[in-house]
């Protein structure tokens, strides 16, 4: 029995989701009982790998996919001590993220469901970050403005109501995540830069380079990166052209508060203009120590509530896509079995 009752908290206590999570480098599997209980949460990164050439190679990522998704999936199961035979659903990734590596995810999913005669759900990685809050905080409801922001995507997003995303904006050009991991690999440090830049940043000074915070000043919700790179990429080659010593800590500090900056400037701005009590933030840049506490502070001092993931549910995992695909289950959504992946698939596109 399914409770009719479907909306943003209403939830089925019984029903067991499984979550594969593969639109990048990180091999996730997840169950979720009752929507919002993470019975398993598996990840196996292949962080170590990619490190070597300093980014995700997308060929070695499939390929890793293949090896890894049954052992994460038979890990994941086994850790909630249940048989496939008990899932209510099986929720997947089908975008946006690299196609060979969603495909490898969305193969198995199908496989699964179909032997085993459950629904498929396809979810929108973006909307799976989203849930990431909804999984851990019961309080949230909507009416909300969310920021979800990773690396692949920076979106600002207005929620009326369950599923109901209005995009505020986004960015035009590179995803706040990309511009800290690609200003990181000039600096030398390593990949995911987002982290590396953060540690960096603790010993520096945030005002010690007035780097460009784009369209903070314009009529706009969307983001630009793109000039920020530039400058920031500009800024370290003229001090190595020079034989300077590159103040690392300074750069990653100041390249940290532009970011974080412009973050926050929009996302309180959407709220104020949508009078939204409630803020969410989300996605693995959502990690961020400065842009949550710049955030907490900024929308306390307006009287508006912050909420975000703990950081393992901040970065890819497949609680995320779990609680996501349990809604749509509770509203008798399923998708259908030749869904493909969808490598630029936004939110708002149809399912
Ligand atoms: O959500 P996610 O795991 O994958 C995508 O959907 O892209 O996000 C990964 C991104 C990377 O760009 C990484 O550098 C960034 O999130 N990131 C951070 C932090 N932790 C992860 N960026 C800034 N500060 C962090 N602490
Ligand atoms: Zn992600």
């Amino acid at each position: 029995m399914v409770d009719k009752q479907v909306g943003w908290g209403a939830e089925h206590a019984d029903v067991l989701v499984l979550g594969i999570e593969t639109s990048c480098d990180e091999t996730a599997a997840s169950v979720v009982k009752g929507g919002r209980m993470v019975l398993s949460n598996v990840i196996a990164s292949q962080v170590e790998l990619h490190r070597l050439y300093g980014g995700v190679v997308p060929e070695i990522a499939s390929r890793k996919h293949i090896e890894l998704i049954m052992p994460v999936i038979d890990l994941a199961l086994k850790k909630a001590k249940i048989k496939p035979t008990d899932l209510d659903c099986i929720a997947v990734t089908y975008g946006p993220g690299l196609v060979g590596a969603l495909l490898v995810g969305l193969s198995s999913a199908k496989a699964m469901a179909l032997a085993l005669g459950c629904p498929l759900i396809g979810i929108n990685h973006i909307e799976g970050h989203i849930y990431a809050n909804v999984l851990e905080h019961k309080d949230v409801e909507p009416p909300l403005v969310c920021l979800t922001v990773s690396g692949g995507h920076t979106d600002l997003l207005y929620i009326d109501a369950y599923g109901d995303y209005k995009i505020l904006g986004r960015t035009r050009d590179d995803a706040a995540g990309e511009a800290f991991d690609k200003i990181a690999r000039v600096l030398g440090l390593d990949y995911p830069g987002g982290p590396e830049i953060a540690k960096q940043a603790l010993s520096g000074d945030p005002k010690a380079i007035d780097f460009p915070r784009g369209l903070i000043h314009e009529d706009t919700y969307d983001f630009s990166f793109s000039g920020l790179k530039t400058a920031a990429i500009n800024h370290v080659h003229n001090l190595q052209q020079k034989g300077e010593t590159l103040p690392i800590s300074d750069i990653a500090a100041s390249l940290q508060a532009a970011i974080v900056d412009v973050l926050v400037h929009k996302t309180l701005a959407a709220a104020s203009a949508y009078k939204v009590d409630t803020i969410l933030l989300s996605g693995g840049v959502g990690a961020n120590e400065a842009l949550r506490d710049q955030l907490r502070q900024d929308a306390q001092a307006l009287g508006i509530n912050l909420y975000y993931p703990s950081k393992v549910l901040c970065t890819d995992n497949g609680a995320m896509i779990a609680c996501a695909g349990h809604y749509r289950f509770l509203k008798g959504q399923q998708s259908p079995w030749d869904l493909n992946a969808a490598p630029q698939l936004r939110l708002g596109d149809p399912v």
